[in-house]
């Protein structure tokens, strides 16, 4: 059963000393807020921690997608929490086997997603999809916005909605990197159910209309 396509704005491509004006003008009209978080080591960047989660936290109600590009997760999981995030996507790349990330996120009562880089294939998180709440396809190489769309991803967001579709599983699937008005319609059409957009929103002449654009193209499909 195919769920709304949601809007995820990625934080990333806001102005970061006007956060909470960059997000409370397009809050009403979005579904979470997409925050990646870079150690300048899983990645060749770095953004921010639970400090500014937690200014996040009080600046908007919105449910908080935390996007740990980062080596060790588990380490910081509750700091996580304590911050005011309401889920965390880990990468199967940086925890292979992702069996004790689930059981800590469980145990803080935090969704808990995986993420796969575009040359990681499905298989690597098949094992764990019951235990998901997301999972989440990379569709630029992690650690900047502003990529371009790689395409040759589609294949596995079809694949993985065949498996959790014949599988009556439940994770959703999120696509992130390079979405906008002309990548969103194949990525929904390949099955995505939450659509990450840093710079085709924050960047845009109007945040808001974007949004509104968007939304407009995904509920064509
Ligand atoms: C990239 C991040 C993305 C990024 C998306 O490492 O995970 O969430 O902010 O930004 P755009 O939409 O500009 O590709
Ligand atoms: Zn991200």
């Amino acid at each position: 059963m195919r769920t709304p396509p949601r809007i995820a704005p990625s934080i990333l491509a806001a102005d970061f000393g006007h956060l909470a004006d960059d997000i409370n003008r397009i809050a009403p009209l979005v579904d979470i807020l997409h925050v990646d978080v870079m150690d300048g080591h899983f990645v060749p960047n770095i953004s921010l921690g639970p400090p500014v989660i937690s200014s996040l936290r009080r600046a908007t109600d919105l449910y908080l997608d935390c996007h740990l590009m980062i080596t060790d997760p588990l380490t910081y999981l509750e700091s996580m929490k304590a911050a005011g995030a309401d889920g965390v996507t880990v990468h199967i790349e940086a925890v292979p086997d992702p069996t004790p990330v689930i059981a800590e996120a469980s145990r803080l009562d935090l969704d808990v997603g995986l993420a796969i880089n575009p040359p990681t294939p499905v298989s690597a998180i098949e094992p764990y999809l019951d235990q998901a709440h997301l999972v989440l396809v990379m569709s630029v190489h992690p650690g900047f916005g502003g990529q371009a769309f790689i395409e040759s991803v589609l294949p596995k967001i079809e694949e993985l909605r065949e498996i959790i579709d014949s599988h009556a599983l439940s994770a959703d699937i999120e696509v992130d990197g390079g979405i906008d008005l002309r990548t969103a319609s194949p990525a929904r059409e390949a099955g995505a159910d939450v659509f990450v957009a840093g710079t085709s929103v924050f960047r845009a002449d109007d945040p808001a209309a974007a949004v509104e654009e968007l939304r407009t193209i995904l509920n064509q499909g």
